[in-house]
């Protein structure tokens, strides 16, 4: 179990943070989510498709938790300045390895918020004519949406607040606490992400 105590092995000078989701809640979540994507798909081989670096650990376990036959793949985007990211210009900077062309394609995210990236990729990963095509994420954060986009498979619907841990990085930090916090800043010389 992580305790709030044990997110300080993990926190910066100046910033804070307040456990959100323990470490063994989300492997209980994620196990669940493991057994109802194999319900789905009875039989199928799973092509998860992880969004880097963020859902690294969120896919590693899933595909651990998922019974039988699992094969999986990384894409990297990334989003440009702050002005055109509202605009939905996200890029891809890794494509996949293999075609994911009559495959059952799960797309694996660390987080749904504006719906920016995850409905480029839906877009891109379409075209390439997927058997079926469904999404993941751990952490949906529904405040903050500009696009239409839903995730089939929901780890934890969370507030409009700045998360780290579990794959999601403030500055690259963060992504291998075991647990998901909430960031806040004690020094007034840095200002919350947004
Ligand atoms: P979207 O395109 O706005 O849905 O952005 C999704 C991406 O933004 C995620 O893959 C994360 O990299 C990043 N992101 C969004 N919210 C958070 C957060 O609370 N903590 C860390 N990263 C976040
Ligand atoms: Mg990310």
């Amino acid at each position: 179990m992580a305790r709030a105590s044990s997110l300080a092995k993990f926190t910066h000078p100046g910033e804070k943070v307040r456990l959100l989701l323990s470490a063994a809640r989300i492997q209980r979540r994620i196990r669940e989510l493991a057994a109802q994507i194999r319900t789905d798909f009875p039989g199928e081989q799973l092509h998860l498709v992880g969004v880097l670096k963020g859902a690294a650990f969120f896919l590693s376990d899933l595909a651990r938790y998922i019974p039988g036959d699992v094969s999986f793949d990384f894409i990297a985007v990334s989003s440009y300045g702050k002005e055109t990211r509202s605009s939905g210009q996200v890029r891809l900077t890794r494509d996949l390895d293999s075609s994911i062309e009559g495959r059952v394609v799960i797309v694996v995210e660390d987080i749904l918020d504006t719906g920016m990236t995850l409905s480029y990729l839906l877009r891109i990963f379409l075209q390439r004519k997927p058997k079926h095509l469904r999404v993941a994420v751990l952490l949906d954060k529904p405040d903050r949406r500009v696009t239409a986009v839903r995730a089939d498979y929901v780890g934890f619907t969370i507030p409009n607040e700045f998360v780290v841990g579990f794959g999601l990085d403030y500055a690259e930090r963060y992504r291998n606490m075991p647990a998901v916090g909430v960031l806040s800043f004690t020094s007034s010389k840095k200002k919350a992400p947004e």
